[in-house]
Order: C-alpha cells, then sequence, then structure tokens
C-alpha cells in the first residue's frame, strides 16, 4: 500500500481527510509508526483558526498517538518492528543542550515537530523523526486509551502545572480550567496530597468531572470566584494556582488568588499580552513559572497508568473511528454543547 488516510489542513482551512502517500524513512534514526489511536488536541483548533504560524495548510495534522512500529532506521536502536509504543508530543534528539538539560520541547532538530512542522499523528502512518529519543514503549498492562493521554495533556498537566507549581503535601491548590490539561493538573496533583484542590471553571459540567475526578472544592469562574477561594482557605490564597486556560482573564485571575510565597504555574497558550500586577505582587515572595512541556516525565507516567495509581482515560468522553474524524473535529470543536473533553479515534 502506497498511500493512506490523513487529516489534513486544507487550504480551506478545514480538517479534511485526504489520501496521502504513505510516509518513508527518511533520516536513519526515523521510525515509521502503523497509528492504532491518536486524538485531537486544543492546539490543534488553534491550527485550524490560523493561529499556529509554523504550520502551513497540506499539514497532517496531530501530535498524539499509540502506535505499532512497522519500520526503522538504521541507527535506531531502542525500538524494532512490531514494538508497540507511544508517540510523544515532542521528538527529541536527546544530544543538544536543550535536550541534555531537560528541555527537549526545545530540542534543535526537534521539539513540538509532528503536526506543525512535519506531517503528525491523525494519519495511518507517521514518520517520527529521532524515534529512539521521541517514542515510548507502552505498558502491557495498561489500556491503550489510558496511554493515549500520555502523549500530551498528563505530562503537561504534571510537567508545567504540578512540578513548576511545588504542590506538596498538605498545600493549597486552584487549578484555572478544568478542560483536558487542567483535569490532568488535577489527577497528578493528588500523587502529593495536598490539603484542598480547587478546580475553577465556567463549566458547571466540567466541575462535577473535576469533583468526580479528586477536587475538593470547585468555584464557577466569575466576579465571585476570589472571595470564594479566599473563604475556602482562611483569607489566605492558595500556595499553588495552575493558569490552564491561555487569556488574559484567568491570568489576571491567578495574580489575585496566590498566597504569600506562592507559586503561579502558568501552562496556557497565550494569544495576547496580559497585565502583571507588580503593584499588588511586588512584595508577595511569588513566583511565576512558564514551560512548554517536555515529556521528561512520560516514561514515569506510564508506570503510574500501569499500577492503577493514575487513570487519565477517564478524561476521555468520546470514541470515533477514522473515517469520522472530520465529525470527531465538529464535536470537539464545540465541546461544551457536545460535554466533551477528550476524543479517541481509533485508526
Ligand atoms: N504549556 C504546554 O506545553 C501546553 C501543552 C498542551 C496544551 N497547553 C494549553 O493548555 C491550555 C488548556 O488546554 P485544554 O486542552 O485543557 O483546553 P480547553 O480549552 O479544553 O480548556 C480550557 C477550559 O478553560 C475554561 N475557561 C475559559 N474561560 C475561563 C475563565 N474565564 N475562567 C475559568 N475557566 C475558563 C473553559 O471552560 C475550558 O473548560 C490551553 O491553552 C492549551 O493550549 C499547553
Ligand atoms: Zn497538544
Ligand atoms: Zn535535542
Amino acid at each position: 500500500m502506497t498511500t493512506m488516510k490523513a487529516l489534513v489542513y486544507a487550504a480551506t482551512g478545514k480538517p479534511t481527510l485526504e489520501d496521502r502517500p504513505k510516509p518513508t524513512i527518511l533520516k536513519p534514526t526515523d521510525a515509521i509508526v502503523k497509528m492504532i489511536k491518536t486524538t485531537i488536541c486544543g492546539t490543534d483548533l488553534h491550527i485550524f483558526k490560523g493561529d499556529v504560524a509554523t504550520c502551513d495548510t497540506g499539514r497532517i495534522i496531530g501530535h498524539e498517538g499509540v502506535a505499532v512500529v512497522e519500520q526503522v532506521g538504521d541507527k535506531v536502536s531502542h525500538f524494532k518492528p512490531g514494538d508497540k509504543v507511544i508517540v510523544s508530543c515532542i521528538t527529541s534528539c536527546t544530544t543538544c543542550t536543550n535536550c541534555r538539560t531537560g528541555m527537549p520541547s526545545h530540542c534543535t532538530d526537534g521539539g513540538w515537530t509532528l503536526g506543525n512542522t512535519i506531517d503528525g499523528t491523525q494519519a495511518e502512518y507517521t514518520r517520527v523523526p529521532h524515534a529512539d529519543g521521541s517514542l515510548h514503549r507502552v505498558a502491557k498492562n495498561a489500556s491503550d486509551d489510558a496511554q493515549l493521554m500520555l502523549s500530551d495533556i498528563v505530562p503537561t498537566g504534571y510537567e508545567c502545572g504540578v512540578l513548576q507549581g511545588k504542590v506538596k503535601l498538605g498545600s493549597t491548590v486552584a487549578i484555572v480550567g478544568s478542560g483536558p490539561v487542567g483535569l490532568s493538573a488535577l489527577i497528578t496533583s493528588q500523587l502529593f496530597s495536598p490539603l484542598q484542590v480547587i478546580m475553577i471553571d465556567l463549566n458547571e459540567k466540567r466541575l462535577s468531572t473535576a469533583r468526580s475526578l479528586g477536587a475538593t472544592h470547585t468555584v464557577v469562574s466569575g466576579p465571585n470566584a476570589v472571595e470564594q477561594v479566599m473563604k475556602l482557605t482562611a483569607g489566605r490564597g492558595v500556595d499553588t494556582v495552575i493558569e490552564a486556560v491561555g487569556i488574559p482573564a484567568t491570568f489576571e485571575l491567578c495574580q489575585k488568588l496566590v498566597a504569600v510565597g506562592g507559586t503561579i504555574a502558568n501552562l496556557g497558550v497565550h494569544g495576547a499580552k496580559v497585565d502583571l500586577h507588580m503593584e499588588k505582587l511586588w512584595d508577595r515572595n511569588i513566583t511565576i513559572t512558564t514551560r512548554l512541556v517536555s515529556t521528561t516525565s512520560t516514561s514515569m507516567l506510564i508506570k503510574l497508568v500501569e499500577s492503577g495509581k493514575i487513570q487519565p482515560e477517564k478524561v476521555s468522553t468520546h470514541n470515533f473511528a477514522f473515517g469520522d474524524i472530520e465529525k470527531a473535529y465538529s464535536i470537539f470543536g464545540a465541546a461544551e454543547s457536545h460535554n466533551c473533553l477528550k476524543v479517541v479515534i481509533n485508526i
């Protein structure tokens, strides 16, 4: 077979299922993988709105997936045909300065490339560059749906939110944004036994999912949100506030919620400038962090999924056959009216 089906960022600006040539090995460090499952990310929706300047029309979209290795280049040493793998949203050469200092998302020959600067995973086959640094063998005793969530959303919530935010035993946490990434931060924050995790969102259904996933409190975002969080924390605010939306209003809300000595861990992707209220924050000993997911935690997260300590498949709400991926886009694109969080696409 030399052609395959793939979801393309068409010149019309729409997600379109097309016939494309099956990818081939271009470099000896490449692998060709046959996709089993993929999913759609909020970032993919940004591509279709024209917000991602690095992604040209004609690109096959997608940076998440579970797959089977079909073919490897001569220099791939850790994987062989038949291995079942998670495709990380970040490809990593493992040897550049940024990879060696724990920031593969800033790899000088990788980073977020799949479904952005090179063809991605919403296809029957994908070429994965630097396969040794970019693929992870799946755990045998865990479901594909759970491990699909480890390509992007779970490492993002954990690394950019929980770790950067220094969530710890007995601490107080607020997570602004109860989408798939905010919920992933909620799931992984509980590994550190914080006293409170307060989820904040506009959407009551998403807040009810958050309660079922372990949120100690939920607050509807709006004029009373700050007052409610202050009431829940005896007027202190929270030690960690995780920004998981990416708009000025929510980053400003985070600045009002952080306690003295606390941390604002931003993981939302921002497209507009935001005010930083130094006139209120200069003397409050706070830390503000930003991060693009590294996926350096993925191997550990696979073990947590296998042991049952975390169950990220609970964030998936819809299943589609690959032939229905255009419909999946329209449902994911209007996620709130469909009570949709993460969609699983079976290829
Ligand atoms: N830093 C990284 O490496 C990285 C990686 C992946 C995703 N992201 C980003 O993380 C963010 C979250 O991703 P997601 O997939 O969960 O997105 P999402 O759009 O599904 O969720 C965002 C949530 O924010 C809520 N929201 C909107 N306005 C709000 C307000 N004023 N107050 C409170 N809540 C509000 C929405 O109701 C929604 O539930 C996005 O910005 C995404 O681009 C960052
Ligand atoms: Zn993503
Ligand atoms: Zn690198």
